[in-house]
């Protein structure tokens, strides 16, 4: 069975962070012997200026037709007077509810050969490995009504908070399925003493893990678990939470990695479709000079492997790659130390792609 697979590199250095993940997707269905039909589509800027929509009606199709979608970044300064429901963003926050991708999986891991590059003393992070699951299709990004009026003479802005119990329980049901096979440990994060919202959700959290006895479940208010995340990382394993609160512990969880330019992403649907992107941004300060760094998007395939294509054997062969790449002391520049010893090698974009690819032979 051919499965497809839409590229959408976007902006900034999306296009050359993409080609050359799209390489080692290529080099793993051939080493691993499963057939894969690429195609390509705008998204984000290069959309807005070639067609006027950030998700032109011809990219989402291609999406929905598609077992999975390679996505590089989106945005960047050209576009940023725009106001907010024109914005390259836009295209993003369209594919996730228009493919329903209610699921995103963040993990953090530090990686061993960059633990000096965190902001924290390295006994804190080393060995860190969290995952954060994200609801990524409900809550306050897309709750109604929302908007700017006027009343009195004075604007108010206004957004709405919301979830519903199926939303709650079916991203709960992944996180716990995902905390069963890895530490056995979830905390759920809220802000029950607060918001009925997340009242209800951790009720509903709750109730659900009675079908899951292997999984301890913790509860935490958001405020705390930012606060904890900084302090002792490393007393979490998988994380589930909101659509803003993902959005915001998730940047703070890549962060003390050191790395934002190694962390991937997976956005799923109930189908097992999904959407892979690097957490890092569209990085337009960089874009077009062979400096990015290629890994995250090169993860985001190999997690393309394991949720979507029914490939773990060829997640795991990327996963060893990267390590290995690493250990050999390749480097692009956001990861490379100031003063490098003789054993660590800078390289660029496509020189990165080409160590992992030989790896891959
Ligand atoms: C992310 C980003 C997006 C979000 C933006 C670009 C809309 O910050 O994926 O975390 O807020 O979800
Ligand atoms: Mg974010």
């Amino acid at each position: 069975m051919t499965q497809r697979i839409l590229v959408l590199p976007g902006d900034g250095i999306g296009p050359e962070v993409v080609p050359v993940a799209v390489a080692v997707l290529e080099r793993v269905a051939d080493r691993f012997d499963f057939a894969i039909e690429l195609d390509s589509a705008l998204v984000g800027g290069k959309a807005i200026d070639e067609t006027g929509s950030p998700l032109p009606p011809e990219t989402l199709a291609k999406a929905a037709e598609s077992r999975a979608v390679l996505l590089g970044a989106v945005g960047g300064p050209a576009w940023d007077d725009l106001p907010t429901l024109e914005r390259p963003e836009r295209g993003l926050l369209g594919l996730r509810a228009g493919l329903e991708l209610f699921a995103n999986l963040r993990p953090a891991i530090l990686f061993e050969p960059l633990a000096e590059a965190s902001s924290l003393k390295s006994e804190l992070v080393a060995n860190l490995d969290i995952l954060i699951v994200r609801e990524l299709t409900g809550g306050i990004y897309f709750g109604e009504p929302r908007g700017v009026e006027v009343v009195d003479n004075e604007r108010r802005g206004f957004n709405t908070y919301v979830y519903t119990e199926h939303e709650i329980d079916r991203i709960a049901r992944v996180a716990f399925d995902l905390a069963a096979r890895r530490g056995g440990r979830l905390c759920s994060v809220d802000k029950a003493n607060v918001l009925e919202v997340t009242q209800l959700w951790r009720e509903v959290v709750s109730a659900a893990a009675n079908d899951y006895p292997q999984v301890e479940l913790g509860h935490m208010y958001v405020d705390n678990a930012a606060m904890q995340l900084v302090r002792e990382p490393k007393q979490f394993d998988v994380i589930v939470t909101g659509n803003m609160f993902g959005d915001i512990l998730s940047d703070v969880a890549a962060m003390l990695t050191g790395s934002l330019g190694m962390l991937p992403s997976a956005s799923l649907a109930a189908d097992g479709s999904g959407l892979f992107e690097p957490v890092h941004g569209s990085a337009p300060d960089i874009a077009g000079q062979d400096k990015a760094n290629p890994l995250a998007t090169i993860l985001s395939v190999a997690m393309m492997c394991r949720y979507s294509l029914d490939a773990p054997d060829a997640a795991d062969a990327i996963e060893t790659a990267v390590h290995q790449v690493l250990a050999a002391g390749f480097r692009t520049a956001d990861i490379c130390p100031v003063s490098p010893g003789s054993d660590i090698q800078r390289v660029g974009t496509e020189a990165m792609g080409r160590c992992v690819l030989e790896l891959l032979e």
